[in-house]
């Protein structure tokens, strides 16, 4: 099967190209495009995301047939493909309007079949990619999989009872803990995205410098909340104004800020993973590329839950991508869950797995 994948729903615009073969990974290429004019808005603005979106899109197309079938000829690009896969949900309406709408017209030009797949599930089989054996191993082995969700918009705890079964055990009820790092970071002078940044400036600083909140670390459920620790970062920083362009100060700052945050998704996870009796536990969302996070996460259940297999997706497919939807496309096409190009609709609030 061989799938053209779109992602738009925030603010990279990404292409791929994925080709499999009973179960195994023949090709795969892929482009990604960031919005770097973001960052003087010190956030996503949702208009200017859909225009650049909108913008970029023939150009990112022109550039991955030219990859696969060695010239920009749409006509020859086409007859390389089976299926053609878009974002549908969630996401910035507009942005995701764009990938789609691009999507569901190729599909009718080229007379393809149509795939619609969830964000947040791609970004769960980011981790198919850096781990291909989990395409051929029995869903046995792999299922119930304890998803760990932490991108920019979600921050949530997902039982995956076997491919496109999810099952939402709890979730952030405020900020998720993308928006924790990248509002901290707002607040420290780091500039948009901020958890990159606070990542890179906590390899430098003491993790228990500072005592920030641990939002509902003891309570017995699977919910987070870190609007807490954003606003206490805020009063913390304004009782010390003078020491702000200090750069230990600073240091330590984003590794207690970042400690306090790994510090509750890792015990909600480990509570998760006793509860569920889960096989494996994976890592989902742009989050995920948190160094401090990976190898919290790796020896927490090595310690307390050593049956269970930790599995984390490459760095390269953490942050958006049109590769992870690509794979998800598989799976979906697999399962012949097509849309019609003519009819199906983007969902901005889609959720997986919410009874
Ligand atoms: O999944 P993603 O690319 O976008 C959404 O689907 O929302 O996640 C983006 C989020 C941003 O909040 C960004 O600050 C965060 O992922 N992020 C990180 C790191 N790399 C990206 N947060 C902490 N440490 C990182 N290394
Ligand atoms: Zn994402």
């Amino acid at each position: 099967m061989r799938i053209l994948a779109i992602e738009s729903s925030c603010d990279e615009t990404a292409v791929a190209y994925l080709e499999v073969d009973r179960a195994k990974v023949k090709r795969l290429e892929h482009i990604v495009s960031s919005q770097l004019i973001h960052a003087k808005y010190g956030g996503v603005v949702p208009e200017v995301a859909a225009r650049a979106h909108a913008e970029t899109m023939p150009r990112l197309l022109n550039a991955l047939a030219k990859k696969v079938a060695g010239s920009e000829d749409g006509k020859k690009f086409g007859r390389k493909i089976d299926v053609v896969a878009a974002t549908r949900g969630p996401g910035l309406v507009t942005s995701l309007r764009v990938g789609l709408d691009t999507a569901r017209t190729l599909a009718l030009a080229w007379k393809k079949q149509l795939v619609g797949v969830n964000h947040i599930e791609g970004h769960i089989y980011a981790n198919w990619l850096g781990n291909k054996k989990l395409f051929e191993e029995s869903p046995k082995a792999v299922f119930p999989a304890l998803i760990l969700v932490v991108s920019g918009g979600h921050t949530e705890l997902l039982l995956m009872k076997g491919h496109g079964k999810y099952h939402l055990l709890g979730a952030t009820r405020d900020d998720a803990s993308g928006e924790a790092f990248d509002k901290s970071a707002k607040l420290m002078g780091l500039g948009y995205p901020g958890g990159p940044a606070i990542s890179r400036l906590a390899t430098k600083g003491n993790p228990f410098a500072y005592d920030f909140p641990r939002p509902m670390l003891h309570e017995a459920n699977y919910d987070f909340s870190f609007s807490g620790l954003k606003t206490s970062v805020r009063y913390f920083l304004d009782d010390k104004r003078e020491s702000i362009g200090d750069a230990g100060f600073i240091a330590d700052v984003a590794a207690s800020v970042e400690q306090a945050i790994v510090e509750v998704l890792v015990a909600k996870a480990v509570r998760a993973g006793r509860d569920t009796g889960a096989k494996t536990v994976m890592l989902a969302g742009g989050v995920a590329a948190n160094r401090k996070l990976r190898a919290t996460l790796a020896s927490a259940f090595a310690e307390k839950l050593p049956t269970v297999r930790f599995i984390e997706p490459p760095l390269e497919y953490c942050t958006d991508n049109a590769a992870m939807i690509a794979v998800a496309a598989a799976f979906r096409a697999k399962s012949k869950d097509f849309e019609q190009p003519a009819k199906t609709d983007v969902d901005p609030n889609w959720e997986l797995g919410r009874l």
